[in-house]
């Protein structure tokens, strides 16, 4: 039939109802069916590996954990390695000056444990400490230099991780990561980006200037960044273990920094400092086993409230980011984010609800709530003020190994570079954990996020977070390793990866790869990753009464799933930034 004929025949009113037209829309049918095989087959599949896995946010230390896994070592030998690695590679977030946890999963017991080795506040620490005399917030003072740092918890944490469940020497494991500082590591662009972005806050330290920013030469991509202090200070541990920071020369030099510039850690700080091993968070969600982080983190309790409040609904048939989907994981979103504010604090220091918080019953309660049409105002659930939040970074890294341990570790400085201060001679930077804390309750921090009196400051105390490591298990096997970076949206992230696979049949790639949405309660708005959601979706999320809020990229959840027929392991580095999957 020729082509100027085609308008013709369908005003013809003998085709409408005919056999013709009929296998007309047949055909077309096949083709738009065909069409979305071939968009699908199109997108990018997960890396491969019979053996082992490892993706984290940095092709060095990515390189590093698999050669921990190819020379025997297990999942947390090659866990320590990768840690101790991107403190070097990856300095806007690994670290040694920071902290974060670590769950592991031993293939053998099948029994997953989190380590905490999150910061603690100083003993000197004091629930005003960063309020002027009229009770305001001072600018800074929780975000920036000495007196932001919390008590570091990388080294102690990676060292019991490592005596727990290791097999490798620690100096082993740290070699690796002397050789990178040592002999330098070529700047990619995401690094050489990062590094000035954040040269407001690192010119201010002497130490950082010089550094990071080359006093003012700023690192270009294909240049060398060499850090003979911090490889000294990875050669002391490797040499004496531990003590060495916390009871050491290393313990001295950061004791040095803080007295000359006003921050609160000391000699005892750290010398009593102690990483704690803690029964994960656990929960199911249509017949998944979800492993999480407990408290001091609010990341296990609020995701498995929100898998909870979602789970009766049919997703699967609302459809993969439809309006629909989106406006109940937002609602989800906003009442486990009003909860945390309320109940979540460091368990070691205030009652935190988590039996209540994770029952099925109480979700049921709380879906009773639940508009389907329309959003919720945040504000007449409870009195908050809101601000912007900034971006920030963590980062993240899974690995499983061939035995089929699994290890998720989130770990982080805070703020991109931390407080910004350098340790004078040691060569790593300081956490600003102290702002996870409310410096104010009631006040928003610089997530944005509005605390209550459960994560008030307290000498010891270790402020509230929201990093997710997350351990996925059917039938007692493993089925997905993962967790992000990205301050409060970190949780929100994981639960999405979740859905898209356990819900929406994704690959893992996908599952990664698909735009992200993000509610916190307050503010109140929903955010959605620029350009991911189309314009009709936007609108119908509109007409229900979201007030929308376009932002970047929303976190890094370097994942990794086992396939079910072959136990390959897929491993899914998160396209956002700028990490790597390799299997072997
Ligand atoms: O523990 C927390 O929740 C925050 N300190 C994490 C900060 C973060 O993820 C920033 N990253 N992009």
């Amino acid at each position: 039939m020729p082509l100027n004929r085609w308008p013709q025949l369908c005003e013809n009113p003998a085709y409408r109802n005919s056999p013709v037209k009929r296998a007309v829309v047949l055909f077309l049918a096949a083709l738009l069916l065909l069409h979305a095989e071939l968009t699908f087959a199109a997108s990018r599949s997960p890396v491969r590996g019979k053996r082992g896995m490892v993706v984290s946010a940095d092709e060095y230390a990515t390189q590093v954990g698999v050669s921990i896994l190819a020379k025997g070592g297990n999942a947390v030998d090659a866990a320590v390695a990768v840690g101790f690695a991107l403190a070097v590679t990856h300095p806007s977030a690994g670290n040694i000056g920071g902290g974060g946890f670590m769950l592991v999963r031993p293939a053998k017991t099948g029994e997953t444990m989190a380590i905490d080795y999150r910061e603690k506040a100083p003993r000197r620490a004091t629930r005003d400490m960063y309020l002027d005399k009229q009770g305001n917030v001072v600018p800074e003072l929780s975000t920036v230099g000495y007196k932001a740092a919390g008590v570091p918890g990388t080294v102690a944490g990676l060292a019991l991780a490592l005596e727990k469940y290791g097999t490798m020497k620690l100096s082993e494991l740290i070699q690796p990561s002397i050789n990178l500082a040592e002999k330098g590591i070529v700047v990619r662009h995401t690094l050489a980006r990062s590094l000035r972005q954040s040269a407001a806050l690192l010119s201010r330290f002497p130490d950082s200037h010089s550094l990071f920013l080359r006093q003012g030469r700023y690192f270009e991509e294909g240049n060398l960044l060499v850090q003979k202090d911090l490889a000294r200070t990875l050669r002391t541990i490797a040499q004496s273990g531990p003590s060495a920071f916390y009871d050491g020369p290393i313990a001295e030099l950061i004791v040095a920094d803080m007295e000359r510039h006003g921050g609160l850690v000391t000699r005892e700080d750290l010398k009593t400092y102690q990483p704690r091993l803690r029964p994960a968070i656990k929960g199911l969600y249509r017949g998944y086993e979800i492993c999480s982080m407990p408290p001091p983190s609010s990341g296990g309790i609020a995701l498995l409230e929100m898998l909870n409040i979602l789970e009766p609904y049919p997703l699967a048939n609302y459809g993969h980011n439809s309006s629909r989907t989106l406006h109940l994981m937002a609602e989800a979103m906003r009442l486990a984010f009003r909860d945390r504010a309320e109940f979540l604090g460091d368990s070691d220091f205030v009652k935190v609800p988590v039996a209540g918080l994770i029952a099925k019953k109480y979700a049921a309660q709380l879906r009773l709530g639940i508009d389907p049409y329309l959003a919720a105002e945040s504000r007449k659930m409870a009195p908050g003020r809101p601000t912007a939040y900034e971006s920030a970074e963590t980062t993240h890294y899974s690995i499983v190994d061939a035995a089929g341990n699994a290890v998720a570790n989130t770990y982080t400085l805070n703020g991109s570079y931390g407080g910004g201060a350098t340790v004078h001679q040691a060569g790593f930077l300081l956490n600003n954990e102290m702002d996870d804390f409310s410096s104010k309750p009631g006040n928003p921090n610089m997530f944005g996020l509005v605390q209550g009196e459960a994560n008030a400051i307290a000498p010891n105390k270790r402020p509230l977070s929201a990093m997710t490591p997350t351990i996925v298990t059917k039938e007692n096997r493993l089925f997905l390793v993962t967790g992000s970076p990205g301050g409060p949206t970190i949780i929100n992230t994981v639960l999405q990866v979740l859905i898209n696979v356990i819900d929406f049949k994704r690959t893992l790639q996908e599952a990664v790869d698909a735009p992200r949405i993000h509610h916190q309660w307050l503010p109140d708005r929903l955010s959605l990753e620029r350009g991911g959601f189309p314009i009709d979706v936007v609108d119908a999320l509109k007409g229900r009464g979201h007030t929308i809020e376009w932002v970047d990229a929303m976190g890094d959840a370097h994942s990794i799933m086992i396939e079910a027929e072959t136990a390959v392991r897929l491993g899914a580095a998160d396209p956002r930034r700028n990490g790597l999957a390799l299997g072997y």
